[in-house]
């Protein structure tokens, strides 16, 4: 099918399968691999963008469902909360191996923009969904903690 959208600001158009996940789009068809593969189940995160300014699985979302929408990567992510974000992502040394921070850091976003004052279980709830062979979940937390701070200002 035919499928228009909007990532990162740039509009998008493509012949595609309509069951094809969005990330395969992205990464194999768009070659935009800041987005990464996990479990492809839903289960890991590591593949999180939003869509329409909501964290998504790109790896269970179908491009049909993507159709006349807006996307955003962490390739184009650039406002506000994401700066306050990656600032403290990089203050505290977050990402060890790397692999799973795209996701976590899309989904960081998500949570301070829907709850810019989050108490640790708004934390723990909204990032249970973003999985971190390395554990670098304390330092998560606190940078988020950070990043609210510094928004706060
Ligand atoms: S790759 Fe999508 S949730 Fe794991
Ligand atoms: S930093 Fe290695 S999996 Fe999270």
């Amino acid at each position: 099918m035919k499928i228009s959208m909007r990532v990162n600001n740039n509009e998008r158009e493509l012949e595609v399968d309509g069951q094809t996940p969005l990330l395969w789009v992205l990464r194999d068809e768009l070659n935009m691999t800041g987005t990464k593969y996990g479990c492809g189940k839903a289960q890991c995160g590591a593949c999180t963008v939003h869509l329409n300014g909501n964290a998504v699985r790109s790896c269970v979302t179908p491009i049909s469902a993507v159709n006349n929408s807006s996307v955003t990567t962490i390739e184009g992510i650039d406002n506000k909360t994401a700066a306050a974000v990656m600032k403290a992502w990089k203050s505290l040394d977050v990402p060890q191996c790397g692999f799973c921070q795209s996701g976590q850091v899309m989904s960081a976003v998500d949570l301070l923009t829907k709850k810019p004052n989050p108490t640790d279980e708004d934390i723990d709830a909204g990032m249970a969904g973003n999985l971190c062979r390395c554990a670098t979940y304390v330092r998560i937390r606190q940078a988020i903690k950070n990043a609210a701070a510094e928004l706060e200002a």
